[in-house]
């Protein structure tokens, strides 16, 4: 991966400015960028439905970015993929259209971002589900206590990485015991497919969610990616245009999948980016989760002892996250003294307010790599630190 000719794709790289949010929202290139414009300028029109040339164009566009997603995850058919908003709609199109009863066990983690927690806390509220939740200790799930937890459950919805310490799941281990105690299992990919190579076919998972906004792609874009007989299976959560072949006073017919879970018009300029966020990172994202933690062993070398880093001390068990707290100071305090210094990094619960109010610890200060960061960007954010380490 050459890191000099990547950063020249990303217009907001300008060496002054240093940008370490990418787990909140990556940067885009300008293939990205010139992808969304086509959109507007070229093809303005609806897909699916008119088919004049505008219309026309934009369905070849859509299946075209259905593929390269679906190529991106090695899903099995383009079928398998749902566009969406994002990795929250993705588990809510789950939570609110699997048929869950009162008293079906679901097993979550107890380090899930509140899009993987609320829906099911929902569905607690609203139905009476049977909610169990796995710890993690240091950052590692406790596979004793899921191995028993999961026994008699209905359904698994789990992280794969974490966005407040980086720890990654053994996904093709927690699917295995979950298959084999006849449990589905939802994955939230939100943090782990823009670093590593994701096939959902090996993983053997049976849904999968992700977000555009994390991997170079526009925000407000997503996929959901289940197996083809448990997505026709499938209730529909949101209905209406595009989601039927007819409909009469009295009934209606739905379309295939994915068709009958794309309710009404949709972002064709954000699918279309999305595509070309798979294209760009297809061939050097092997590359990718070497570099970023490379990058956090470095920053990790620095400020060891200086910092208190949330989740194992060991880099390599960390991908590109590195969550740390100062004493005596306030995580939004320590990113706002960065921020006048153009270091940009996040700040607070990071949507995982259950896991620190647990612990009682009042959010962290995050540093995320993506490909683009170099070393010299940690040197900058080290200096910018210093004052605070005194
Ligand atoms: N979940 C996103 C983050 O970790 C928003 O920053």
């Amino acid at each position: 991966m050459n890191i000099d000719k990547i950063r020249k794709d990303f217009p907001t790289i300008d060496g002054k400015r240093v940008y370490l949010d990418s787990a909140c929202q990556s940067l885009r290139p300008v293939q990205v960028i010139n992808a969304i414009n086509s959109y507007y300028k070229e093809f303005p029109g609806c897909g699916g439905r008119s088919i004049h040339k505008f219309g026309n164009k934009v369905s070849e566009e859509v299946d075209r970015a259905r593929e390269s997603v679906r190529k991106f995850i090695n899903a099995k058919e383009r079928k398998e993929i749902i566009f969406n908003r994002n990795t929250t709609e993705g588990i809510n199109l789950i939570a609110n259209s699997f048929n869950f009863q009162k008293g079906d066990k679901v097993v979550i983690s107890d380090k899930e971002h509140n899009s993987n927690l609320l829906p099911w806390l929902f569905l607690k509220r609203r139905k009476g589900i049977n909610l169990e939740i796995v710890k993690t200790h240091n950052g590692v799930l406790d596979m004793n206590e899921f191995s028993s937890k999961v026994k008699n459950a209905k359904f698994v919805s789990i992280l794969h990485s974490s966005n407040i310490d980086g720890v990654t799941n053994d996904m093709k281990e927690i699917t295995k015991i979950s298959h084999e105690n006849n449990a589905l299992i939802l994955v939230d990919g939100a943090q782990s497919v823009p670093h590593k190579e994701i096939d959902v076919k090996k993983l053997d998972v049976d849904f999968f969610a992700f977000s555009g906004h994390k991997m170079l792609g526009p925000s407000g874009i997503g996929a959901l990616y289940g197996k083809k007989e448990l997505l026709e299976k499938l209730d529909s959560f949101l209905i209406g245009g595009d989601t039927v072949k007819d409909t009469t006073y009295d009934s209606y017919i739905l379309e295939e999948i994915p068709e009958r879970f794309e309710a009404g018009l949709q972002d064709y300029a954000g699918i279309i980016g999305f595509g070309e966020a798979a294209r760009y990172l297809m061939d050097i994202r092997k590359d990718i989760e070497r570099h970023e933690i490379n990058l956090n062993k470095i920053l990790t070398e620095k400020l060891k002892g200086k910092v208190k880093i949330l989740g194992p001390e060991d880099a390599s068990l960390r991908g590109g996250i590195f969550s740390f707290n100062l004493p005596n100071m306030e995580p939004n305090h320590v990113a706002m003294i960065l921020d006048e210094q153009n270091v940009m990094i996040r700040s607070g619960y990071h949507c995982v307010h259950s896991w620190f109010n647990a612990r009682n610890i009042k959010g962290s200060a995050r540093v995320s790599f993506y490909l683009y960061n170099n070393e010299e960007e940690i040197d900058k954010f080290v200096n910018a630190l210093k004052p605070l380490l005194k």
